[in-house]
């Protein structure tokens, strides 16, 4: 069951990069949206049947009367950025979901350090305009490959947000790329750290953190990294605590589909454990967690259960 429970309007689309527009989406009648904290993601249904997340670009001001999001065309597009591109105007209604966060700041932190890739920067954005705004230590260090391709560079100048950026150009120079782990050879006590970007630079950034305690870096990706496990395995049994049933999942089956073919259906949209659409209560600590959504505190009694399954035989759900 795919979530949908708002229609927007696409009130304007600007050009950022060559490969890169911004999509501003408001009410159709011009009442204000759900409200969100930084680093919050919305799924946005498109022409073409197809459905992607993206992450809001701007904190919310209190009013969220617009969401503010960036579409890259990706050259190998499934079709989803391409739609975006090629098939949304201004003025078109679009189904979303209501905003959700898998990727919060942790208000816990003594000092921030955002690093982002490209079009990783979208949530990081957001999370630096509302430090910005409480006055927070932090920084944002962005990675692109030329002036050209850096995506709301106004937002970036704001006079609040400016002193706290850093962007490092490449240019495909390699002289020129910054060292990461010279970046993060260091961590001062309290400092949290945030990443988000293509898969590569995000598996760079992990490498280079890897002497970070876990539960400072937090990640947001974009798809499942390609060595990711996916949602099949052995058989075993949810057990609902709720309801007081069990329901088997064969070995070629997600939980959800498990559930589904039991009708129950659990709203999903990523099916790739990224999003947190699909994630319930569990007890104990009988998942084995695939996802890339839940921080380590969270998988103590939540699991997604498009891709998780049970490490031994059973796994008990609160549903
Ligand atoms: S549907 Fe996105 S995490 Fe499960």
């Amino acid at each position: 069951m795919v979530e949908r429970t708002l229609t927007v309007r696409v009130a304007r689309i600007a050009r950022q990069t060559p490969e890169i527009l911004s999509f501003e989406l408001a009410h159709p009648a011009g009442r204000p949206l759900p409200g969100y904290q930084a680093g919050a993601h919305i799924d946005v249904h498109m022409p073409g049947g197809f459905s992607r997340q993206y992450s809001l670009a701007r904190a919310d001001g209190g009013d969220a009367s617009t969401y503010l999001i960036g579409v890259k065309r990706e050259a190998a597009s499934r079709g989803g950025s391409a739609s975006m591109h090629a098939r949304v105007r201004e003025g078109d209604l679009l189904p979303i979901s209501a905003p959700r966060n898998t990727f919060p700041i942790h208000a816990e932190a003594k000092r921030h350090v955002l690093l982002a890739g490209g079009i990783g920067m979208t949530p990081l954005l957001a999370m630096a305009q509302a430090l910005a705004r409480e006055g927070a230590d932090f920084e944002l260090c962005l990675f692109v490959r030329s002036e050209e391709h850096l995506a709301f560079a106004d937002a970036l100048r704001e006079p609040l947000l400016a002193p706290h950026v850093r962007v490092h150009f490449d240019d495909g120079d390699a002289s020129r790329k910054i060292n990461l782990r010279q970046l993060l050879a260091v961590r001062r006590p309290g400092t949290h750290l945030y990443v988000c970007g293509p898969g590569g630079f995000m598996q760079a950034v992990r490498n280079a953190a890897a002497h970070w305690p876990e539960d400072v870096v937090h990640a947001e990706y974009f798809a499942a990294p390609a060595d990711a496990a996916g949602g099949t395995g052995k058989p075993f049994v949810l057990r609902l605590a709720e309801r007081g049933i069990t329901v088997p999942v064969a070995g070629d089956q997600t939980a959800v589909d498990a559930l589904h073919a039991f009708g129950i259906d659990i709203p999903v949209s990523c099916e790739q454990g990224l999003c947190g659409t699909c994630v319930v209560g569990c007890e104990g600590e009988g998942a084995e967690h695939r996802d890339f959504c839940l921080t380590r505190s969270e998988r103590a009694h939540k699991v997604a259960l498009c891709c998780s399954r049970a490490k031994g035989d059973e796994l008990v759900i609160a549903l």
